[in-house]
């Protein structure tokens, strides 16, 4: 008989709710395998905020090397309210997506039946388009610094980073990306070409060179303050949305919230060539933390992404069958606290879907 694969995990719970919603998506990974025929050995990465407090730590040496040699990544959150903002976030979860070279930050946007959405109208057929992010560049490559800081005199500055090889190596995948998907393919570049001539007139040269490789994929182009609108007006015209870091962090809070909440939102960061690693996107959520009441769906969609990439493609799907049973059949809403079961209720039902799939 065939051996089993097996799969290295690296869980990084993280911080606040991250660890309660980690335990549900890897309830449900456990599920999974054991209907599939793959193992998975989970190693349980301390990172995060309690850590850093007790002992000064944000991310020891060694660590990311002892990353490199994992399978894939699953991570909680990060963020904790004692904590200056941007010490965790700079310090761990960028410095994770750079450091692995995770170029690609992949967020769907997907209205699953059942789901209520605020866009009145729109039903799942609207809301199915996934956003490219690029992970590496731009607003988030820390350019920049202070001038007579403290003084009535002060000036900040932050620069926007953009290279033509993250530039180009984000549209590849971008167009890469939505022939496979297979579905409109249309690729539509959100920018802002009109303000930031610099760095958009870099990103729209590529795409249109990078374009002529891909006949097959329709192009658009939209600004981001537009992108904003069409997604709550006619998020049907999208397809798969490329931009840049900070572009993509501000149009997917949207997206996640069109498709139903924080509660189901997932996404992955990418390293095509190496280690990726999968996060629900909804953050830590200080006060909803140790209560039992959120919504661990985004986190278990987060490993389903997880599955795909390592090329379990029916483990996913089931992963998804069982999501979508659940948010149609058995919750009353994907908010915090009001979906009519706890988060670890809502776990053990995604996990009996899968074991009666
Ligand atoms: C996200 C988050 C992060 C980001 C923060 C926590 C640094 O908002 O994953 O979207 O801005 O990328
Ligand atoms: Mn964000």
């Amino acid at each position: 008989m065939e051996q089993s694969k097996s799969y290295k995990i690296a869980v990084i719970p993280g911080d606040g709710t991250g660890p309660e919603v980690i335990r549900e998506a890897v309830k449900a990974l456990d599920a999974v395998s054991s209907r599939e025929n793959f193992k998975v050995n989970l190693a349980h990465f301390d990172l995060g905020g309690e850590r850093y407090l007790r002992t000064g730590e944000v991310l020891p040496d060694g660590t990311l090397d002892e990353l490199r040699g994992y399978d894939a990544i699953l991570l909680g959150a990060i963020g904790h309210p004692d904590v200056k903002p941007g010490i965790l976030e700079k310090g761990l979860l960028l410095e994770l997506r750079f450091q692995l070279d995770q170029y690609i930050n992949l967020r769907p946007v997907v209205l699953y039946p059942g789901v209520e959405t605020p866009l009145r109208d729109k039903a799942p057929e609207d809301i199915d388009f996934v956003v490219v992010r690029e992970n590496t560049e731009g607003l988030y490559a820390g350019s920049g610094g202070f001038l007579r800081k403290g003084t009535p005199h002060e000036v900040a500055v932050q620069e926007s980073v953009n290279t033509r090889m993250g530039v180009e190596r984000c549209l590849r995948f971008a167009f890469d990306f939505c022939r496979k998907r297979g579905k409109k393919k249309k690729l539509t570049l959100c920018g802002k070409t009109n303000v930031l001539t610099y760095a958009f007139d870099l990103w729209e040269r590529t795409f249109q060179e990078i374009a002529k490789e891909y006949p097959d994929v329709a192009t658009d182009y939209a600004h981001v303050d537009a992108t904003c609108m069409w997604m709550v007006k006619n998020p049907e015209w999208f397809d798969v949305i490329v931009t840049d870091n900070m572009f993509g962090d501000i149009i997917t809070d949207l997206g996640a919230m069109i498709q139903g909440g924080m509660g189901i939102a997932a996404g992955g960061n990418i390293n095509p060539h190496g280690v990726s690693m999968f996060e629900p996107i909804g953050g830590s959520a200080p006060k909803y933390t140790g209560k039992n009441i959120i919504n661990p769906l985004a986190a278990v969609a987060a490993m389903q992404m997880m599955l795909e990439y390592l090329g379990e493609e029916s483990a996913g799907r089931r992963v998804e069958r069982a999501i979508k049973k659940v948010v149609s059949q058995d919750l009353r809403s994907l908010s915090a606290g009001q979906m009519g079961h706890s988060t670890s209720e809502v776990g053990d039902l995604v996990a009996q879907h899968i074991a009666a799939s």
